[in-house]
């Protein structure tokens, strides 16, 4: 029997997926929609393990689409809603701007308004939970940790746009008592990370032994966390989290960029049987990023004292497992890569 009937948008991206096999395979009596409009960036052989599910459904949509948003909306009465979908990647936001204010921003506000609707109609509505990331609070210059007091200072517009929609959940909370809860989690990785990103992109590039695009120096600091740790602390914080409440969402793992790329570099020789410290020779300093945020770490004590939350997987367990992932799945990351990518990554390291 169904209890509750979850929307989960961007599922089909790297975060949303392991949210949506977690809640499908954990919370059998939920039935759980995938909203997914499967940009670049959502693939839906990320899921097929789950696919056949008596619990799943997916609906491919625009979240930035009213009309298709609001007839969605009257089909399922959501119970709740976990909000994922977003354009995620800092550096196509430093290119194209405006498709971060229409998914990030527009396309938040109008699920916030589809879930207004239900609560005014009488809907026992549980929550919006709304996915955000750390990169709201800006850049540390310092050894301070982000806390949920720690103002806002979004310095990309990736950031910005993430920014204003969290800006906007928190409004409806007030203005409308829109039952909301919010987190902001800092870098996640994993397997079914899109290879735009950092890790994925590396991975990928030791494996063709294609040079390593560092940004700057390679100084810049980032805390990261197992993507599946993320998805845990999801549903401590739909299922327990206070309405109103914000709960950040770190590794308490920092790693400059040059450090972590140097480990990638030692076990990829390892597991690819390469003499040891070729694939550092791969390593190519490039032209930093605009606006390049310094270093994020985040203060995770408060959904640790408060939800019972913690990281389960220790770094060196995390990051073996991811680089055995991407060499099993190569023939994920050769779909993933082919295609538009080419002219992406043509454009994005030929600067
Ligand atoms: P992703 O880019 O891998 O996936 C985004 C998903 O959203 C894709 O499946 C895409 O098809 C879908 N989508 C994009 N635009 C859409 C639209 N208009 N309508 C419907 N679907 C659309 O992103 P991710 O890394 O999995 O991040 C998921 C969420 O978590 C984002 O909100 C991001 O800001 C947040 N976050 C990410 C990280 C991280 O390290 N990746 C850390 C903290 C927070
Ligand atoms: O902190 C959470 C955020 O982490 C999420 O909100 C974003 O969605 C996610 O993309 C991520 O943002 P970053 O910009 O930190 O991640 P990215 O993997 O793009 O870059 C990580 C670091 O590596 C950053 O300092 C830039 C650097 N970098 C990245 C790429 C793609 C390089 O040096 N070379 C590269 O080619």
């Amino acid at each position: 029997m169904t209890t509750k009937t979850i929307l989960i948008t961007g599922g089909a991206g790297f975060i949303g997926s392991h949210v949506v096999r977690l809640f499908v395979n954990k919370y059998p009596d939920y039935q759980i929609v995938n909203l997914d409009n499967l940009t670049y960036a959502g693939n839906l052989a990320n899921l097929t393990d789950v696919e056949s599910q008596p619990n799943y459904t997916f609906v491919k949509g625009d979240i930035t689409d009213q009309k298709f948003i609001t007839e969605l909306f009257a089909t399922y009465n959501f119970d709740g809603v976990i909000h994922l979908a977003a354009e995620s990647h800092v550096d196509r936001s430093i290119t194209s701007p405006m498709e971060f204010v229409l998914t990030n921003v527009v396309g938040t506000v109008n699920l916030l308004n589809a879930s207004k609707e239900l609560v005014k109609g009488g809907k026992a509505f549980d929550r919006f939970y709304h996915v955000s990331t750390d990169e709201v609070y800006g850049s540390l210059h310092d050894d301070s940790f982000f806390t949920e007091q720690t103002s806002y200072d979004p310095q990309s517009p990736y950031s910005a746009s993430k920014a204003s929609s969290d800006h906007f959940v928190r409004a409806y909370h007030n203005t409308y008592k829109l039952p909301v809860v919010i987190s902001n989690c800092s870098n996640n990785y994993g397997p079914n990370q899109f290879p735009e990103k950092l890790i994925p992109l590396f991975i990928n590039n030791i494996r063709q032994e294609k040079a390593l695009p560092v940004y700057g120096k390679g100084e810049n600091i980032r805390d990261w966390l197992y993507v599946v740790d993320h998805a845990r602390a999801i549903d401590v914080v739909y299922h327990q989290g206070v309405l109103g409440e914000t709960y950040n969402i770190g590794g308490h793992n920092e790693w400059t960029n040059i450090g972590l790329i140097k480990v990638l570099c030692k076990i990829m020789d390892r597991k690819l049987n390469r003499a040891e410290g070729s694939s550092e020779k791969l390593i190519s300093y490039v032209t930093d990023r605009a606006g390049h945020d310094f270093r994020y770490a985040i203060d995770a004590s408060k959904i640790q004292k408060e939800l019972g939350w913690t990281p389960s997987l220790q770094f060196e367990e995390g990051i073996e497992k991811t680089i055995d992932w991407y060499i099993e799945n190569e023939s994920w990351l050769s779909f993933v890569t082919s295609g538009d990518y080419l002219n992406y990554y043509k454009q994005q390291y030929s600067k």
